[in-house]
């Protein structure tokens, strides 16, 4: 026989429950049960207060009830990782680290402000140290240094044990370094001015006689050409340095669209990346990717992070401080002048310029046209871009063309590079500003110093390589002292934590 409960009893049950879901609200949750009443409009809100809840999204700790990791993994999806099909440790659902699942906030990679303080200055949305490198596809990890591919035969050696290992860990993942956020919005603006250009040169070209040739030339930087063959037709084989070269076929729109962000140079705008950011790291998925009402990753939740939300999040990235450059001694003069004559500059370009000041936001983004579906602009002037004298743009000194180059065998990955057609050697130039402060260097931090750091170019920046370890010490000198000038901002954020 079964025995009623009394109802007092199931009411305290049920307050007991409220209040022990009370107190686990943290996260995302806890940011949405505090900002409830008064939540801004993306559009029309107080930019400091959209600010303090975007840097608020990065840097708090997402948890299960947000949907953080993905559902259970499930062999019979295939080997499609995102989103959410990923193998977790000991299938816990939270954590493997390699190929995501790497983190609860994005500020536990983008943590560094300066590491030439000491102790370093830690703070919100600067760079990462080796530990924080995101592990990306890999299928091999020789760590144990004990696979057959690479092994040696040493003479000498026990012949029952004719093979040793070569001491070389192989991998064929790719392994990034997190830079910096600073200055985002200057890189966003230029990027999306130079993609206006270019599709603009793409009608041009599509409307020319057959032969015509039109050079993609925008803000300084060259892309190769365009031949027209008639018939609206264009032959795209001699662009260089734009997107998504990856992609086995993409219009030729798709092709023209500049692409500064991750190392690789993947990603039109922050947040074009942060979508990505959100599903590998935390198997959080965006509504605006999967669907609205849509437990796309199969862990019980949906809408794990809404469009407003990640319009927060966006306009945190575009109003982060822009690095700075300390005053340039003689020594410091001479080097930047170095910098320039033996052919750095050639892809650091010092100062870049914009057309306009306003940043224009948009949702749903359209990579091809960054005018279409905007709901805000930011004014770049206010968050610490110098006007330029009697035009409408600013100056964005970050030391770099927006363009991907091919940087020689010795700087390449190791990816399986047929997997998805990704040339290895290939990387977007390293914005230098705030370099003083940014160790360790290069995609995945593989140099130390910065004379490593110029050491290892080869390919297209042979030349400015070989002339730079052509100069006397002295010159060396003045060089790196001149890069050692060029600093990260010093207290980034800091009046948006209360
Ligand atoms: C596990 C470490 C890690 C976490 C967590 C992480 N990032 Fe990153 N971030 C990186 C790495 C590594 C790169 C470079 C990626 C590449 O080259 O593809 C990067 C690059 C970026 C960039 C591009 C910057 C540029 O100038 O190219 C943005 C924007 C960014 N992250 C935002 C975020 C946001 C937002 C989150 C949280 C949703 C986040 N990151 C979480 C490691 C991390
Ligand atoms: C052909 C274009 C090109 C030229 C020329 C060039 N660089 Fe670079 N540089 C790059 C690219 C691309 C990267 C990023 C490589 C990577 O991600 O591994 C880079 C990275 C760097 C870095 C590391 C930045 C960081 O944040 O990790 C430094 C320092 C640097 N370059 C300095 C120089 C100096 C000094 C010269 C002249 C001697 C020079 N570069 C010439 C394209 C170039």
């Amino acid at each position: 026989m079964r025995r009623a409960v009394p109802v007092a009893v199931l009411a305290l049950v049920a307050m007991l429950a409220a209040a022990a879901a009370m107190a686990e609200t943290s996260g995302l949750q806890l940011i949405r049960s505090k900002s409830h009443s008064g939540t801004p409009s993306p559009a029309t809100g107080r930019l400091d207060d959209i600010r303090r809840l975007g840097m608020l999204i990065f840097s708090t700790p997402f948890t299960k009830a947000d949907g953080h990791g993905d559902g259970p993994f499930d062999p019979a999806k295939g080997p499609n990782f995102l989103p959410g099909n990923r193998p977790t440790l000991q299938g816990n659902g939270t954590v493997l680290r390699v190929n995501g699942l790497d983190a609860q906030s994005c500020n536990e990679c983008h943590t560094i402000v300066k590491n030439t303080t000491q102790p370093p200055t830690l703070g919100i949305a600067g760079v990462g140290g080796m530990v924080q490198d995101a592990i990306i596809m890999p299928s091999l990890i020789d760590v144990a240094d004990s696979f057959e591919t690479r092994m040696v035969y040493v003479p000498g050696h026990d012949p029952d044990l004719p093979m040793v290992t070569d001491g070389v860990a192989d991998f064929n993942g790719r392994l990034a370094n997190p830079p910096f956020l600073f200055g985002g919005g200057g890189i966003e603006m230029l990027a999306k001015e130079m993609t206006q250009d270019l599709q603009a040169l793409l009608v041009q070209a599509r409307n020319a006689p057959a032969g015509t040739v039109t050079s993609l030339d925008t803000h300084g930087t060259n892309f190769g050409y365009l031949v027209s063959s008639g018939g609206g037709n264009v032959d795209m084989s001699h662009v260089q340095g734009t997107g998504p070269e990856h992609i086995a076929s993409v219009s030729p729109e798709e092709a023209l669209v500049v692409r500064p962000f991750g190392r690789k140079g993947d990603n039109f705008s922050m947040r074009d990346f942060d979508r990505g950011a959100m599903q590998f790291h935390f198997g959080i998925q965006p509504v605006e990717v999967v669907g609205e009402n849509v437990d796309a990753d199969g862990d019980g939740v949906a809408n794990e992070v809404t469009v407003d939300e990640m319009s927060f999040l966006h306009i945190f990235d575009v109003t982060n401080p822009v690095p700075h450059v300390d005053s340039l001694d003689q020594s410091a003069l001479a080097g930047f002048q170095t910098f320039q004559s033996i052919g750095c500059a050639n892809c650091h370009h010092p100062v870049l310029k914009t057309r306009g000041h306003l940043l224009p936001l948009a949702t749903p983004e359209v990579s091809t046209n960054p005018t279409a579906n905007v709901y805000r602009q930011i004014d770049l002037a206010k968050v610490g871009f110098p006007r330029v004298p009697g035009e409408d743009g600013v100056y964005v000194p970050c030391f770099a063309d927006l363009k991907r180059h091919d940087m020689g065998p010795r700087l390449a990955e190791s990816f399986e590079s047929d997997r998805r057609g990704l040339n290895n050697s290939v990387f977007t130039t390293a914005r230098l500003w705030g370099i003083a402060d940014t160790a360790p260097y290069l995609h995945d931090g593989r140099a130390t110093t910065l004379t490593e750091a110029i050491d290892f170019h080869g390919g297209e920046a042979q030349a400015a390589r070989d002339a730079f370890m052509a100069l006397s010490q002295a010159q060396q000198n003045n060089l790196l002292h001149f890069l050692g000038k060029l600093r990260t901002p010093d207290r980034p954020n800091q009046e948006l934590v209360k």
